[in-house]
C-alpha cells in the first residue's frame, strides 16, 4: 500500500481529563497497595460499586414485560418525565415545566447551555471552583465563561458575603450556575437562609439559576438535598435545572438524567420544549431509555422504599467515613462537607507526589471521593496526607 501524507497530521494531542485522566495510569499501577480517589463514583466498604437490589428487581420486571426496543419519543418517557419531576420538586403535578429525559447529566447541562446561548444570552457565570466539565461542556457550546466567587480556601465555607455582592452586580437575564447540593469538588454547600437570601435578589434582579442536580439524596436527604431547587422554583422563578441519576441510582453507564426549565407562564412551555427537541434531534436523536423505565419503575412502585433506604445507607457511609478521616488527620472542616467529595486544595506537584510516594490517586485540585476510603486503605491516605 502506497503510503500518503495523512490530513490529520496536525491533529493536536487533547490535554488528559482532569478526572478520567489518571484513571489508566491507576489500572496500570503495579503496587498492591494502591487507593482510586479520582472518579465521583459511590463504593461501599469492599470498593465495589454494586447495582442497587432495587434497581436489578426493576430490571427483572421490565424484562418481563419489555416488547419493543421502538425509538422513545425526542423528549423522552413521559412516564419518567413525570417522576423525576416530582423526585426534584416534591410536588405530584407542575404546570409550569418543561421537562425532558437526558443522557446523563452532562447532556442536560449541554442542551441546557445550547438553549441559553440560543435563546437568552452567550454568557454564564460559575462557581470559581466547580467540576471542570462545567468549563468544557459551556465552552464547547460557544458561551463565555465567567468565574463567581464561591469557595474561601482559609474557612473552607461558602465565601457568601463575596458571592452574594458579586451577583447583585449582574445585569438582568444573566444565567448563573448553582451546584443543587454537594458541591462538587469542594462539598462545601449554601445553608437554606442563604439559598433564601439568593432567591429575594434573583426575583429582584431578574437572573436566572441553572442548578446542576447530581447528588440529590447523598448530603443531607432527598428533600433536603433538593431544597434549593424547590424554593427557587416555590417562589416562581424562571430556571433551568439539569438532574443526573448516575449516583443516587447507581445507574452510572445507563446515561440517565434531565433537563427541566420552569417558565412562569405556561403558555411558553410549548415553544421551549419545541426549541429543546431540536437541539437533542439534531445531537442524539432521541434518548436510550433503558435508564429511563429503570427510574420509573423504581419511583412509582412498592420498590421505592427499598431504593430510598439504599440511597441512606450510601449516605450514612459517606458520613461516617468522612468523619473518621477527618479525625485521623485532624481536620475539623473535612468532616463538615456534604456528599462524596472533600477537597484539600493541593497543586499539581502535589498530586504527583501522593502517586509518586504514596500510590494514593486523587483527581484535580486534591479532590478525594470519600467513598473510595475503606477500612483497609485508609491509613495509607492518612500517611499520605501526613507525609505531605
Ligand atoms: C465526577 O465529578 O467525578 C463525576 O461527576 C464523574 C464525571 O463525569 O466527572
Amino acid at each position: 500500500m502506497q503510503t500518503q501524507k495523512s490530513f490529520f497530521n496536525t491533529v493536536a494531542l487533547a490535554p488528559p481529563d482532569p478526572i478520567f485522566g489518571l484513571v489508566s495510569a491507576f489500572q496500570c499501577d503495579p503496587r498492591k497497595e494502591k487507593v482510586d480517589l479520582m472518579v465521583g463514583i459511590y463504593r461501599d466498604e469492599e470498593g465495589r460499586t454494586p447495582i442497587f437490589s432495587s434497581v436489578k428487581k426493576a430490571e427483572q420486571r421490565l424484562l418481563e414485560r419489555e416488547v419493543t426496543k421502538m425509538y422513545l419519543p425526542i423528549d423522552g418517557d413521559p412516564f419518567y418525565l413525570e417522576k423525576m419531576q416530582q423526585l426534584v420538586l416534591g410536588e405530584a403535578y407542575v404546570d409550569r415545566i418543561c421537562a425532558t429525559q437526558t443522557v446523563g447529566g452532562t447532556s442536560a447541562l449541554r442542551v441546557g447551555a445550547e438553549f441559553i446561548k440560543g435563546q437568552l444570552t452567550d454568557e454564564i457565570h460559575i462557581p470559581q471552583l466547580t467540576w471542570p466539565n462545567h468549563k468544557g461542556v459551556f465552552l464547547q457550546s460557544g458561551m463565555r465563561l465567567i468565574e463567581y466567587p464561591y469557595y474561601n480556601h482559609k474557612t473552607h465555607t461558602v465565601e457568601f458575603d463575596q458571592l452574594y455582592s458579586f451577583l447583585k452586580g449582574l445585569r438582568e437575564k444573566s444565567v448563573v450556575l448553582f451546584h443543587a447540593a454537594c458541591h462538587n469538588p469542594t462539598g462545601a454547600d449554601l445553608k437554606i437562609d442563604q439559598w433564601e437570601l439568593l432567591a429575594d435578589l434573583f426575583l429582584k434582579k431578574r437572573l436566572i439559576p441553572f442548578f446542576d442536580s447530581a447528588y440529590q439524596g447523598l448530603g443531607e436527604g432527598l428533600d433536603a438535598d433538593a431544597g434549593a431547587i424547590r424554593l427557587f422554583f416555590k417562589r416562581g422563578i424562571e430556571m433551568l435545572v439539569a438532574v443526573s441519576f448516575s449516583k443516587n441510582f447507581g445507574l452510572y453507564g445507563e446515561r440517565i438524567g434531565g433537563l427541566m426549565i420552569a417558565s412562569c407562564t405556561s403558555s411558553n412551555l410549548p415553544a421551549i420544549r419545541s426549541q429543546i427537541c431540536r437541539l437533542i434531534r439534531t445531537n442524539y436523536s432521541n434518548p436510550p431509555q433503558h435508564g429511563a423505565r429503570i427510574v420509573a419503575e423504581i419511583l412509582s412502585s412498592d420498590l421505592r422504599q427499598e431504593w430510598e433506604k439504599e440511597v441512606e445507607v450510601m449516605r450514612m457511609r459517606m458520613c461516617q467515613t468522612r468523619i473518621l478521616f477527618a479525625r485521623k488527620v485532624n481536620m475539623a472542616f473535612l468532616a463538615e462537607g456534604k456528599g462524596i467529595f472533600c477537597y484539600l486544595g493541593l497543586s499539581p506537584e502535589k498530586i504527583e507526589s501522593w502517586v509518586k510516594n504514596n500510590a494514593v490517586y486523587l483527581a484535580h485540585g486534591g479532590r478525594m471521593n470519600i467513598a473510595g476510603l475503606n477500612e483497609k486503605n485508609i491509613d495509607l491516605v492518612v500517611k499520605a496526607f501526613q507525609s505531605q
